[in-house]
């Protein structure tokens, strides 16, 4: 079985940089999809209060019976829960619904600057830090005007920001910001979310030249920019094939051949327009 590289967040903590995504899967159905992942290789998982999937991902973590350290398990606080001490409420119910008494990562899901309280969020955050129950934490959906502000008025640097990020949504301002604070770039829907990046027929070309699918193409230059990586799939043969991407490499013309593929368009939300609190 391939052995997935680590990445070293800014407290040391390492993290696989392969993981595996439940999001829009059903409770039950994420117990199934992430065994399937846990007996395939993948150690990381990323799951969400907002999902409804942390109960189902937490019996797949037990019924695995792989060692708890050998496990990186991440969470992310919910909209209606920011705020310091709603925080910590909805941080505990995470933790009962995994099952678990701590988690690897937990991480703010978005800023909703609208709001205004994310600060109040992330000094939540710190304490849970503090007091051992999340190995590290980090950010989700934070530009840097966001990160910005909690470099300047909190303590802890976050380990890491969970961003849209894919062939046709590169965030290279981002990039470059995380890189210079020491920062984790994490990519969310890296396969574009079912949405044709993977019908690319660069992609295809790509893909084509390796033996391998567009799928495992778009993994690899996550993969060689540094990114750690969580795709989400639910069918167990693509499980497996995302997981089969630590034998190749790209060169550098399929790397500026995907560079050129970025474009201004997400697949997701703007989270300065995200505000659903
Ligand atoms: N922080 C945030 O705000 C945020 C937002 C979005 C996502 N995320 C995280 O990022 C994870 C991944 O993002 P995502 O779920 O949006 O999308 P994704 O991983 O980019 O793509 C998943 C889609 O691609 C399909 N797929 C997976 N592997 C494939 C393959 N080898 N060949 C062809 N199709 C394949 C899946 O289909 P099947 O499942 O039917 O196989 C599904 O439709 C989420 O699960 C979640 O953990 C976080």
């Amino acid at each position: 079985m391939s052995s997935v590289p680590q990445v070293t967040l800014n407290n040391g903590v390492q993290m696989p940089q392969l993981g595996f995504g439940v999001w829009q899967v059903p409770d039950d159905q994420a117990e199934v999809a992430v065994g399937q992942a846990l007996a395939a290789g993948y150690r990381s998982i990323d799951t969400a209060a907002i999902y409804g999937n942390e109960e189902g991902t937490g019996r797949a973590l037990a019924s695995s019976g792989l060692p708890r350290e050998e496990l990186f398990v991440t969470t992310k606080l919910w909209n209606t829960d920011h705020g310091h001490d709603k925080a910590l409420a909805a941080f505990d119910l995470s933790l009962s619904k995994l099952g678990l008494d701590y988690v690897d990562l937990y991480l703010i899901h978005w800023p909703a600057p609208a709001h205004d309280n994310y600060v109040e969020s992330w000094k939540a955050l710190e304490k849970i830090l503090a007091d051992g129950r999340a190995r590290a934490v980090g950010v989700s959906n934070f530009k840097p005007d966001h990160l910005r502000r909690l470099l300047d008025e909190t303590d802890i640097v976050p380990a890491l920001n969970q961003i849209e990020l894919h062939p046709n949504f590169q965030q290279a301002e981002s990039r470059a910001f995380h890189a210079e604070h020491g920062i984790v770039t994490e990519a969310w829907s890296p396969l574009g979310s079912g949405k044709g990046l993977l019908d690319d027929p660069e992609l295809a070309r790509i893909a084509a030249k390796h033996g391998r699918t567009p799928a495992q193409v778009v993994l690899r230059w996550h993969l060689q920019l540094d990114n750690v990586v969580i795709p989400k799939s639910v069918t167990p043969s693509r499980i497996t094939e995302n997981f089969d991407v630590f034998d190749f490499s790209l060169d550098a013309e399929d790397l500026a051949a995907i560079g050129a593929l970025d474009t201004p368009n997400r697949v997701g939300a703007d989270p300065d327009e995200a505000n659903w609190i």
